[in-house]
């Protein structure tokens, strides 16, 4: 059956219109009942680290979230999620595993799985031996560039799943006191965009004699990154034909490395085949943050062995994800709670609002994630969905977003919220003289919005503190705004792996239940050919004059007008 023909959707559907229409089901009243909100609370220890997950100020009372966990229950969630973990080809339409999990397993776990002939396990060890021997190589010297100096700056070329991930790691890493010390005298940057405004950006104050390029692609032929990586190569070539080294392979092979499955490809580039490191299609770009896509240049800049906490902190989750039960089970609950939110109370968007500046880069990470994955119109089968699947995902560090977007979540429409916080700081300060430490006084924040959002303010309550008569309605909160609120111990390298995995794993629930493949992404296709044919036609205009054709009139219009720029 599928998820809409269940008696669980329809009874889903008609809570929804009472969840919209009845005062008694407003969060103000939820969340007075304080055994409801001790009911919806769900945590996951492992030593000290804690996550406390409190979803009380959803739209929802234990009913809908024993409905949401039988309609998992008759989607065949768990057989979905243990099929994923068992490596079944559950990426129909590429014919391939899921199996992002088995790259944080540790070395000796008992998992047999050989999706394509081999033992994956022993092969995803491997790639991490040579990273740790390559990386701790160049972080102490013994592998040193063209002119015998030192590699301390790592430009990593890629773009999407290629560089979001890593780059999100890279910005929590900065200020944890363990990474930092590792990465001091190192320069970890990332370069996406083929805007030729990013390369300069990226590179103008950088020596080509103590710089690395790791070029980042899982199949080798993206377009942005390709032709960066040839800029690149070239950039690094000249740079050092001007201190005399004029050999471009021995060049290329101490300058350039790559991370990608198109082994051959990086090979034809003119990269060292020792200086390549797999991965597999059995890795979705999105999800290839743990495998060398991240690994590699993370342990460039951090260490190694700051990456194996990174990873375990995922392993640790992915743990919890295929062994708790659903009750209990985090990224499972947030799952859910996004189907209820979007596909029931019709909440389109959602905001990630990370109370940590080192998580600048989370939103932009779980927005491809996300929307990558769960942006589809078909289900599995290929059948048009008859709601829409996928959420529009965005959000800001807090108190950043405090101070640009959340005016239109506390009066505006309806943003359902994911807020996180820590217990901890990366780097505390307690001014002399101040009622609280800076952390706390960010902390502050993250425990009064969700309560604003919530709660609101009654017209009544205006009236009561005295507001002019005709300021009032400006002044009124209506709440009913949904968030959860996850807190942690502290944001470390662990902690990183942690959220990575919670988040990841809330996608793919997400998907199970809707019914879509989640794995695939025909849809950046399109854009990619057409593009292609743009191309083709500015590389025969430049060069031959030849008049545009083969186009729509309004794009014909617009190449027109760009060719005739500066004629
Ligand atoms: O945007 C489409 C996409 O294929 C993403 O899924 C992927 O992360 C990105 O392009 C980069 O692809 P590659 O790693 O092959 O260069």
């Amino acid at each position: 059956m599928k998820v809409h023909e269940l008696p669980q959707f329809t009874a889903l559907q008609s809570a929804a219109d009472s969840f919209k229409s009845d005062e008694k089901l407003h969060l103000r009243q939820l969340c007075s009942d304080s055994s409801r909100c001790a009911g919806l609370v769900a945590s996951h220890e492992s030593g000290d680290a804690k996550i406390i997950l409190d979803y009380s100020r959803q739209q929802v009372t234990g009913e809908t979230m024993e409905t949401l966990f039988d309609l998992a229950d008759k989607v065949g969630f768990t057989a979905k999620r243990d099929k994923m973990r068992a490596g079944a080809k559950i990426n129909s339409t590429e014919g391939r595993s899921v199996l992002h999990h088995a790259l944080r397993m540790p070395k000796g776990y008992d998992y047999s799985c050989n999706p394509e002939g081999k033992a994956i396990l022993a092969e995803v060890h491997e790639v991490r031996d040579k990273i740790e021997e390559f990386t701790n190589k160049v972080r102490s010297g013994e592998f040193l560039g063209a002119t015998g100096k030192q590699l301390k700056n790592f430009v990593c070329i890629g773009i999407g799943g290629s560089q979001l991930g890593p780059e999100f790691v890279n910005e929590a890493l900065k200020a944890d006191a363990k990474a930092a010390k590792a990465a001091e005298g190192r320069n970890l940057r990332f370069l996406a965009n083929v805007d030729p405004v990013d390369f300069e950006l990226c590179t103008r104050d950088l020596d080509p004699e103590e710089t690395l390029i790791v070029v980042i692609s899982k199949t080798f032929t993206t377009a942005e990154t390709m032709l960066n990586a040839r800029t690149a190569k070239k950039w690094i070539i000249d740079g050092l034909a001007a201190k005399g080294v004029t050999d471009a392979g021995t060049i290329t092979s101490k300058h350039v490395i790559a991370v990608s499955t198109a082994i051959d490809k990086c090979v034809d580039f003119g990269i060292d085949e020792a200086n390549i490191f797999g991965f597999w299609n059995w890795v979705g770009g999105r999800f290839s943050v743990c495998s060398a896509v991240g690994v590699v240049p993370l342990s460039l800049q951090y260490s190694y062995d700051v990456m194996s906490s990174f990873l375990d902190g995922a392993h640790n989750i992915d743990e919890h994800f295929f062994n708790a039960p659903l009750r209990e089970n985090i990224p499972v609950i947030l799952g859910l709670l996004g189907v209820w939110n979007s596909t029931f109370l019709g909440y389109e968007t959602r905001a990630l609002l990370p109370y940590s500046q080192a998580l600048k880069r989370l939103p932009a990470h779980i927005q491809q994630v996300d929307m990558e994955s769960n942006g589809k119109r078909v289900d599995i089968e290929g059948n048009p969905l008859p709601f829409q699947a996928g959420e529009i995902n965005f959000g800001e560090p807090g108190t950043n977003g405090q101070h640009s977007f959340y005016q239109l979540m506390h009066q505006g429409r309806v943003v359902p919220a994911d807020f996180i916080g820590f217990m901890e700081s990366q780097a505390p300060v307690s001014l002399d003289g101040e009622p609280v430490s800076n952390h706390d006084e960010l902390m502050s924040n993250f425990f009064a919005q969700p309560d604003a959002l919530a709660l609101g303010k009654t017209l009544n309550e205006v009236a009561q503190e005295g507001v002019p008569e005709e300021l009032r309605s400006h002044k009124v909160f209506l709440g009913n705004r949904p968030s959860s609120s996850m807190l942690m111990t502290r944001l470390d390298a662990f902690a990183i792996g942690q959220l990575l995995a919670i988040y990841e794993h809330r996608t793919a629930v997400q998907g199970f239940i809707w019914g879509v493949n989640s794995f695939d992404q025909w849809g950046v296709e399109l854009g990619k050919v057409l593009a292609k044919q743009v191309r083709a036609q500015l590389s025969s205009s430049r060069k031959s004059g030849a008049h545009v054709q083969g186009f729509n009139s309004s794009t014909s219009a617009l190449l027109e007008a760009y060719l005739a720029h500066g004629k």
